[in-house]
């Protein structure tokens, strides 16, 4: 038994360096290949012993952090991180009564698996209140269950992922990598990205998808400008077709000599890398002097993956 009445995790957004596209699957989703990056932009999920029962109801809270928007934050149960208390309790015998709390910096709808970064943090504190010791691929497998992105905020660093973008490789990467991330006041629906793809793709015929090879060498050799000139996002069209002023957004980073300017997965949050903090400057100013952005943050990556920040004594 956990000594404290509450665990706080911390998990990381990611940037999406390649996504590539497959058809539509008999099960709805597409066949992905995609690279993950885990970058320096976290949620804080804290969840704190109630003394009653799951089966009594979840309750959920959510606060904005450095002034992000939390209007769209469904604080009920069809929040992914309840979604994700009750999966683990199902699935662990658990009905000790929980409360959460999230504390949010990832931008909402943004195209940075926000939501599920939330999900896989709640999944981690509960399994350490609990004091259940699941082991790290039996809670992958349940992330996987709870939603595609909900698998690589647990592992963070840099990763393949495969499948429907849950099945994931850790990649070999040197270096750091310095991203400016430009976010939108409104965000865009993962399902009607998909869905603006396929209708723009009009029945094509596809490859298989596959990540470039010559991207995992510039990783491996640490050369973020090999990287940037060759970042890319099949959703990218779909996104700018659903909102166009983001090619005016990625213009600026073209104009700012980015190393590669891309929408984040399905958007509308665009990330920017460049070289260092003195070019991640030049580029925030134009974005901000632009009016394009809601927020602009500069981020690095990669970091590591959901880990606990807060919590009982013993542990730490
Ligand atoms: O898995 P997740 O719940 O994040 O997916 C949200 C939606 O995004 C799916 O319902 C589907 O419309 C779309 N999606 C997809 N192919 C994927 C991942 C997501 O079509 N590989």
């Amino acid at each position: 038994m956990s000594r404290s009445g509450s665990v706080t995790v911390r998990a990381p957004a990611k940037i999406n360096l390649e996504l590539r596209v497959g058809a539509p699957r008999p099960d709805g989703f597409h066949e992905l290949a995609t690279v993950f990056q885990a970058v320096s932009l976290a949620d804080d999920v804290t969840v704190t012993r109630t003394g009653g029962r799951l089966s009594d109801g979840i309750e959920i809270t959510v606060e904005g952090a450095e002034g992000v928007d939390v209007a769209g934050v469904p604080q009920d149960e069809t929040n992914l991180a309840v979604r994700a208390v009750r999966l683990l309790g199902d699935r662990t015998g658990m009905d000790d009564g929980v409360s959460v709390h999230i504390r949010k910096r990832i931008p909402v709808a943004g195209g940075m698996a926000g939501g599920s970064a939330d999900a896989a943090a709640t999944l981690l504190a509960c399994d350490l209140l609990w004091d259940n010791g699941t082991d790290r691929e039996a809670l992958r497998e349940i992330a996987a269950e709870l939603g595609s992105d909900v698998p690589f905020p647990l592992l963070g660093g840099t990763a393949i992922g495969t499948g429907r973008g849950e099945q994931l490789t850790a990649a070999m990467c040197r270096g750091s990598y310095t991203w400016v991330v430009a976010t939108s006041s409104t965000g865009l629906s993962t399902p009607a990205v998909f869905a603006e793809i396929d209708r723009l793709r009009d029945g094509r015929v596809l490859p298989e998808p596959r990540v470039s090879e010559d991207l995992m060498s510039a990783l491996r050799a640490g050369n973020p400008e090999a990287v940037g000139a060759l970042m890319a996002n099949d959703l990218q069209p779909a996104a700018c077709s659903l909102r166009p002023e983001l090619l005016h957004t990625l213009e600026i980073g073209e104009e700012c000599e980015a190393f590669g300017s891309l929408v984040s997965g399905s958007g509308p949050t665009a990330v920017f890398l460049v070289g260092d903090r003195d070019h991640a400057l030049g580029v925030s100013v134009a974005l901000q002097a632009a009016g394009v952005a809601a927020a602009v943050y500069t981020v690095a990556g990669p970091v590591h993956g959901a880990r606990m920040v807060e919590g009982p004594s013993w542990r730490t």
